[in-house]
């Protein structure tokens, strides 16, 4: 069975082609954004660390299809973002990097929504959630509680989640638009 990563690549893989425009929310190290940047006509991604944005600027030599901003992802709607066809929002902490900087509930949620009005319809919105520390756990309960009353008309969500793993392993929420919601 595919890892939470592997798994959220592989869901985006199957909707992205060359002229599709991604979003990263969290770039962090710039796994995702250089996973995104190799499939996608654009990418645009968002940190607020600026070791984040550096460790990713690193990552992505020989890429120039890619916009890196050092703001939250909560003020994505000022950046006019739409048409996106796939987002990722990797949640948590900067690996190797200060654990108090960590993706807040109350942000996050607010992300989300935002994201959701920026996604085409066909788009993918993949979302992973550390449940395991404090500040997670109350992503985890924010989110699932949102994205759980998401009218089924206009999205699809499912869960991904080991549920028989020890010390709570990160788990997928993904979400298809399928219809617009002011249509
Ligand atoms: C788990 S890491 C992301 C991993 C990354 N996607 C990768 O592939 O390496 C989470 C990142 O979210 C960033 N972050 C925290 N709060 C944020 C916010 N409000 N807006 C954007 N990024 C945020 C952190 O700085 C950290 O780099």
């Amino acid at each position: 069975m595919d890892k939470v990563i592997e798994f959220s690549h592989n869901l985006i893989s199957k909707v992205v082609t060359k002229d599709d425009t991604t979003l990263d929310l969290t770039v962090g190290n710039g796994n995702d954004t250089l996973f995104l940047a190799a499939i996608s006509k654009q990418v645009i991604g968002f940190d607020i660390q600026e070791a984040a944005i550096n460790n990713t600027k690193k990552k992505l030599e020989g890429y120039d299809n890619v916009t890196l901003y050092l703001d939250s992802h909560e003020n994505l709607d000022k950046y006019n973002l739409a048409n996106i066809k796939a987002i990722i929002m990797n949640l948590g902490y900067l690996p190797n990097g200060d654990k108090n900087i960590t993706t807040m509930a109350k942000s996050s949620l607010n992300a989300l929504k935002k994201a959701l009005k920026a996604l085409m319809v066909t788009g993918i919105m993949v979302i992973v959630i550390y449940k395991g520390h404090q500040e997670g756990y109350k992503e985890s309960i924010k989110i699932r509680n949102y994205v759980k009353k998401l009218d089924q008309k206009y999205y699809q969500v499912l869960q991904y989640e080991f549920i028989n793993q020890i010390n709570n392993p990160p788990y997928v929420i993904a979400i298809e638009k399928i219809k617009d919601e002011d249509k």
